[in-house]
Parts: structure tokens; sequence; C-alpha cells
């Protein structure tokens, strides 16, 4: 597991941004109200980074592809057309430690 520190103090709420944290790792994180939900960049209907995220409705972004969306609390997708079996978001654990937030990522 490596540890990485997140620059994501400044955000505002309603605020996504997607963060190249190596070569190969992305992960997306929203900040909505006081909270900050994190996950990989990587979209579970077909593999892929999942474009321009955008916070839409109650705690759901949508994938700019197909515009599925999906919970960024548990990482459920809820998008209702016949998708229910698309797996979940891989939610990632943010961390805070003196005021600075961390994310552990998986080699
Ligand atoms: S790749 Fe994200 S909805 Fe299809």
């Amino acid at each position: 597991m490596e540890k990485h520190k997140l620059n994501i103090s400044d955000m505002e709420s309603g605020e996504v941004r997607i963060m190249d944290l190596t070569e190969e790792t992305s992960i997306i994180v929203v900040k909505e109200n006081d909270n900050y939900y994190a996950f990989k960049n990587l979209c579970p209907h077909q593999s892929r980074k999942m474009g321009n995220v955008e916070l839409c409705g109650l705690s759901e972004i949508r994938c700019e592809h197909h515009g599925m969306k999906f919970n960024i609390k548990s990482g459920e997708n809820t998008y209702s057309a016949g998708y229910f079996g698309i797996p979940k978001l891989d939610v990632l654990k943010i961390e805070i430690k003196d005021a600075e937030y961390y994310i552990q990522f998986p080699d």
C-alpha cells in the first residue's frame, strides 16, 4: 500500500477533482458539504477513466461516457436502465492527520 498526500483542503462543496497520483493511478475526489469522498478513476461499466465527472443529485456522480451514476458514499450503481449488475466504484478511504489529507492506494 502506498500513502499519498492529497491537496484538497481548498475544495468547495460540490467540487469534483480528478487527481493523477502516478502515471497509472488516477483517483476522483468529491467534496459534498464538509465531507470528502474518493474512489479510483475507473468506471465499472467499461473499466476506463470516467472522463469529466460531475456531481448530480444527492451524493451521485455521473460518468461522462454513458451517463451511469454511482453513489459517492457506497460506490453503488444507481443508474436504473437495467444495469444493476454493474459492480461498484472502488471507494477509497481518506485519512485526516494533523489537518492533512491522505489516501492509501493498493499496489
Ligand atoms: S464507461 Fe462509464 S458509463 Fe460507460
